[in-house]
């Protein structure tokens, strides 16, 4: 069974082709020029996916090595996510699967997140706990089996990735922020500054998550230490013991939250997907602690963590397995939920 899968909910254009579960190909085209508004831009994402969307699936269909004819179905992502972004993808893959007489499947971007460990090497088996840490969302999810998600918590306010970018712009640093941090943080002292971990302190469900308190903590230092009047050699200084005072942060808050969750659940097998499980330091914290606590930890390779149509074509396979299909009159929807 051959999948093509197309994503394009963000500031990503990809395709991707999926033979029998195995990815024969997968093309990313990232628009870095939003790098220069500290965040993305709307309308210019739609209009770039635009443009390259013919060439990166023609791409993707030639690195695999099939011809179109080859293809059984097309999955695509349909939310959540930008509507002129995601109104790219859905309206080409309905246009491919009209001509080709083959089934669209619709697939929700988060869903496609956590599959995207099923594309690594080693991958769990249901029920297990998946931690999903993005630039638009931070949640943790119970799952079930392929077909059944539970929504246990997620984020009252921004995601961990939005906070990565928003502490990066208050320091100056590029977008996006979260590679930038990461790989500041290693040369800083983690506990420089006792900043506080991202938990509400009312809980309602017990794994929710608040980032916005951590992101007015970095922000009242900086204007506590001065920061915008400082030179640019006594920002060097300080740059890297913020991030890493930060990155500690995040990461003591998410470890916390994943292992909470599964062992209330007891449930032994867990999960880190989205951009932000490509963070060197959650990685690290996340394997030690499952080491001490007797877990299996599962974290996709660093390609499949951001964007990608790998995990998108992955979860079509999973649905169309058990012959769920979307209809040609599938429309996007910008804030879908999970489940
Ligand atoms: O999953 P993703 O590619 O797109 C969304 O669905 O949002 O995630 C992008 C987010 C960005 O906020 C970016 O700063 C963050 O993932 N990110 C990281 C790292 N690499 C990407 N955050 C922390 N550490 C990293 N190494
Ligand atoms: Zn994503």
């Amino acid at each position: 069974m051959v999948v093509l899968g197309i994503e394009t909910s963000c500031d990503e254009t990809s395709a991707a082709v999926l033979k029998n579960g195995n990815l024969l190909s997968s093309v990313v085209s990232s628009q870095y020029f939003h790098s220069k508004y500290g965040g993305v831009v709307p309308e210019l994402a739609s209009r770039a996916h635009q443009k390259i969307i013919v060439q990166v699936v023609g791409e993707a269909i030639n690195l695999a090595g099939i011809s179109k004819g080859d293809i059984n179905a097309i999955a695509v992502t349909y939310g959540p996510g930008l509507i002129g972004s995601l109104l790219v993808g859905v309206s080409f893959a309905k246009a491919m699967a009209y001509a080709l007489k083959i089934p669209i499947i619709g697939v929700n971007h988060i869903e496609g997140h956590i599959f995207s460990v099923f594309l690594s090497n080693e991958s769990p088996e249901p029920p297990f706990i998946s931690l999903v840490i993005s630039g638009g969302h931070t949640m943790l999810v119970l799952v079930e089996n392929l077909l059944n998600f539970k929504l246990l918590g997620q984020t009252r306010d921004d995601a961990a990735g939005e906070a990565f970018d928003k502490v990066a712009k208050l320091l100056g640093l590029g977008y996006p922020g979260g590679p930038i941090i990461d790989k500041l943080s290693r040369e800083g002292d983690p506990n420089f500054v006792k900043f506080p971990k991202p938990i509400p302190s009312k809980r309602t469900s017990g794994y929710e998550f608040s980032f916005s308190g951590l992101k007015t903590a970095v922000l009242y230092y900086l204007k506590r230490i001065n920061f915008q009047n400082l030179s640019e050699d006594e920002k060097k200084k300080f740059i890297p013991n913020i991030c890493a005072s930060f990155q500690k942060a995040v990461v003591d808050g998410l470890v916390e939250q994943t292992f909470k969750a599964a062992m209330d659940f007891n449930i032994k097998s867990i999960s880190v997907v989205g951009g932000v499980a490509a963070n060197s330091e959650l990685r690290k914290r996340m394997a030690e602690k499952a080491n001490e606590l007797g877990f299996k930890l599962y974290i996709p390779d660093l390609t499949f963590c951001t964007d990608n149509a790998g995990m998108i074509a992955y979860a079509g396979y999973v649905k169309l397995k058990n012959g769920i299909k979307s209809d040609l009159e599938i429309s996007p929807i910008p804030n879908l939920k999970i489940g």
